[in-house]
């Protein structure tokens, strides 16, 4: 399957069913008809090359989230692949190592597919952070949380919610209900990534203690740094280190969301056992050096609302347009940065997107980010009034991208728009 040059999948996005309740089988679309969809583990540097075959009986598309991919690969809404048509997809993986995702970008439609199961792990690796002796194999986790409810019969209840998006009433970690996960006292890294339609989650671990991060969406930050809340909108990431050696052999240690209802405040539970053998990984201050990028060449204001329309509708707008594939919303020059101003004038939370470029987060209400906001992004939070300024750096490939809500529902209706990077 794999040559040393370049590695190469065929997947078949194809209804699956997952036992996701005991004794009930799940009817969900996934890659390979699993739930979640199979992880892939890239190295910077060599290229991954995906066949996707499409028999799912609908129009379907791949989108490389957080992947820095030439246009043509990169999961355009309108860049579909008919029902029993196959695409590849080749991604170069020229960018930092970073924890990705996959998931459909079906124009309008993804609020149903992502919902239905298409989401899996991309992590990219890069043979240059070996020095850093990070936690790696057994000890390196991807967490893929989301929410669901659920019918009788073990199937997803899905309920439109254009306002808010979807709120499911039960935390998924990986596909399963409130797992447990037995973890030697020692150091893991966890990667979490929130796959959720519009769920938002304030991670916690045991009743507040330390978990340090070292990474964000693009890959790791500059320095680690400590938190005891983690707060996650749609497709964020954020990779952690914790020390389970604060624990003691036996301690059940729940991961939490505050601030979720009764069901949705435990996310799941660590079961700490003794340590097979000496610890070999280490919790690095310096993770990587900061680099410089161009000057800013262009600034825009892109408000964010919710506006009526003529016969008594409302859509999510971006810039006082809703999506419009025959307009393109700027055209930044390649190798540039810009300065992009999101002001919230609606009453939701708008976790904003873009495809195929990173950002700096450079300001929220006038004020400096968290440092855990501080390294390379694809996604922030824009919170009910707040102005949030991010610099991104049009650094890799010329070409059409989008950038959205990732709230699917708000994305899909319709806040999006297009750049062209020139
Ligand atoms: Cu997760 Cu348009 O992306
Ligand atoms: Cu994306
Ligand atoms: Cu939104």
């Amino acid at each position: 399957r794999a040559s040393k040059q370049l590695e190469e999948y065929v997947m078949d996005m194809k209804p699956g069913t997952a036992e996701i309740l005991p004794g009930l089988e799940t009817p969900i679309l996934g890659y390979n008809g699993s739930f979640p969809g199979p992880t892939i583990r890239a190295r910077r540097g060599r290229p991954v090359h995906v066949t996707q075959r499409n028999q799912s009986g609908r129009e379907l598309n791949v989108h490389l989230h957080g992947g820095v991919t030439p246009p043509e690969y990169d999961g355009h809404p309108h860049d579909s692949i008919p029902d029993g048509a196959e695409r590849l997809y080749k991604y170069p993986n020229v960018a930092h190592s970073a924890t990705l995702w996959y998931h459909d970008h079906a124009h309008g439609e993804t609020h149903k597919t992502l919902f239905a199961g298409l989401a899996a792990f991309y992590l990219l690796d890069d043979p240059d952070d070996k020095h850093l002796d990070l936690p790696q194999g057994d000890y390196d986790v991807p967490l893929m949380i989301m929410d669901r409810s659920f019918n009788k019969d073990g199937s997803f209840r899905y309920r439109y919610d254009l306002d808010r998006g979807f709120r499911g009433d039960t935390i998924l970690v990986n596909g399963a209900v409130a797992p447990r996960m037995k973890v030697e006292r020692r150091l893991y890294r966890l990667r979490f990534l929130n796959a959720s339609n519009a769920r938002a989650y304030t991670l916690k671990l045991g009743n507040g203690r330390d978990m340090i991060q070292i990474g964000s969406d693009g890959g790791l930050l500059p320095t680690a740094v400590r938190r005891k809340e983690i707060p996650m909108e749609p497709a964020e990431r954020v990779d952690v280190i914790v020390d389970f050696r604060q624990f003691g052999v036996g301690s059940k240690v729940i991961l939490h969301n505050e601030g979720g209802e009764p069901s949705t405040s435990a996310v799941m539970r660590f079961d700490v056992v003794k340590a097979t053998g000496a610890e070999e990984a280490r919790i690095p201050k310096l993770l990587r050096e900061e680099e410089e990028i161009p000057e800013v060449n262009a600034e825009r204001s892109w408000p964010l609302t919710f506006q009526g329309l003529a016969g008594g509708a409302s859509m999510w707008q971006i810039g006082g347009g809703g999506f419009n594939e025959m307009r393109i919303d700027c055209r930044p020059r390649l190798g540039s940065t810009e300065l992009w101003t999101w002001r919230n004038l609606s009453q939701r939370t708008h976790p904003m997107h873009t495809h195929g470029y990173h950002f700096r987060v450079v300001s929220v209400n006038g004020k400096q980010p968290h440092p855990g906001d501080r390294g390379w992004k694809d996604t922030v939070a824009v919170y009910p009034n707040e102005t949030v300024v991010v610099r991104p750096y049009f650094d890799y490939y010329a070409g059409l991208y989008v950038f959205h809500c990732h709230a699917a529902e708000h994305g899909d209706m319709s806040m999006m728009g297009q750049m062209e990077v020139v």
